[in-house]
């Protein structure tokens, strides 16, 4: 039997009653990562090996969990990432992250490749309300630009240009499942022949282009005025590089573990980008972002702790989406902001610029 709503504690259990309630395609194409999904499971686990110093005696009877990302002030430093096929999930799709985000006064990036149109998702927002928009780089750039453009005038303010699938990634557990409805699934792609002996997400990104390189990055900074954010950065080399080719941010994950498998954490690379930043005093330069098995507030407050703007929290939501609707999503959200505010109180720290490299031991992280 279903558990009602009110018997999820925390986001871990939107998970198992998602596994219960989905069709096994939608399952498979949510859950899925590469290969032998390593990367997948060490999302998640390399938290683990973070632990706090936490400050007694702080006065912590108010918490103040708000920050800004890109400028836009957020009631708490996590977004919902773009995540394709909401419709898969729910029939209803990406509309109702959309509702959800816009409750909790928190970013929702909408994915290229929703189920719902992008119009739908900007026109479900309310006024005022912030979106990004997550960007697959077509071959063909004159639709390129007609998207961004597009999300510009409708008031996104933020271009999130996907780096790290020039390829999809694949996905065994998807693959199996055959999937045969993806054409109905997607309003957004280039409708391109798609085959659907692959998987959902093969069968859909035909139109990304491989070619994409540093040097394209004038280009996509000539035509927008949105803020650019590389999304998909996996080591300090690049952090740099994308520093020096003026763009305002990156997200240091490994596409929930679904691209390439061995591919390190997002917290554990943030351990080996800020202290080069701050060695160069360039951590003022570039907001970072991580995202990849954030499921508890001790890991966003981890990530913080280390120096990330925000992070980035994808099938949790899907999950709750699936399983509950817009109430599910709600109280994921509602789990989260009330472990925040216990955690930042446990850790003696009464606002998100309390947060520093002195709260966390990271000697168990690999690096170290
Ligand atoms: C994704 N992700 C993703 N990223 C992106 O840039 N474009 C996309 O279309 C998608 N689609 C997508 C679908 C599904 C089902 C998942 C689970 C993920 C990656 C996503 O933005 C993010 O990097 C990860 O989801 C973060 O990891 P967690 O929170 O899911 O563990």
């Amino acid at each position: 039997r279903m558990p009602i709503l009110e018997q999820c504690y925390n986001l871990m259990d939107f998970e198992a009653v998602a596994k219960n309630v989905m069709k096994k395609t939608a399952w498979a194409y949510y859950s899925s990562g590469a290969d032998d999904e390593i990367t997948m499971r060490e999302n998640h686990n390399a938290y683990h090996k973070i632990w706090f110093r936490p400050r007694v005696l702080q006065d912590v009877e108010h918490i103040d969990t708000s920050t800004t990302m890109l400028g836009t002030k957020v009631s708490m430093p996590f977004y919902v990432t773009a995540t394709a096929l909401g419709k898969l999930g729910n029939p209803e799709g990406e509309v109702i992250l959309t509702r959800g985000a816009k409750k909790h006064n928190v970013i929702q990036m909408i994915p290229t490749l929703a189920s719902c149109s992008f119009d739908e998702i900007c026109d479900a927002a309310e006024d005022g309300q912030c979106q990004w928009l997550q960007l697959y780089v077509n071959k063909n750039r004159d639709i390129t630009k007609r998207i961004v453009q597009h999300a510009e005038k409708r008031g996104c303010k933020g271009l999130f240009i996907t780096v790290d699938a020039p390829q999809l990634g694949r996905r065994e557990k998807d693959m199996r499942s055959k999937f045969s409805d993806v054409g109905s699934s997607v309003q957004s792609s280039s409708g391109d022949d798609v085959d659907r002996s692959q998987g959902a997400a093969r069968a859909i990104s035909s139109f990304i282009d491989p070619s994409l390189s540093w040097k394209d990055i004038p280009w996509f900074l000539s035509i927008t005025k949105m803020p650019i954010i590389l999304k998909g950065v996996q080591c300090v080399e690049d952090v740099i590089r994308a520093i020096e080719s003026g763009v305002q941010g990156v997200v240091l994950s490994n596409h929930g573990g679904r691209q390439l498998d061995f591919a390190r954490s997002g917290i554990e690379v943030l351990s080996e980008v800020m202290p080069v930043l701050r060695e160069r005093g360039w951590q003022d330069r570039i907001e970072i972002y991580v995202d990849g098995g954030v499921r508890r507030a001790t890991d966003i407050l981890k990530a913080l702790c280390l120096g990330a703007k925000g992070v980035g929290i994808g099938r949790p939501f899907l999950y709750a989406m699936s399983a509950y609707g817009l109430p599910g999503v709600d109280r994921a959200m509602q789990l989260l902001k009330d472990e925040m505010e216990m955690n930042m109180r446990l850790i003696g720290c009464s606002k998100i610029s309390d947060l520093n490299p002195t709260l966390v031991d990271v000697r168990g992280l690999s690096m170290h």
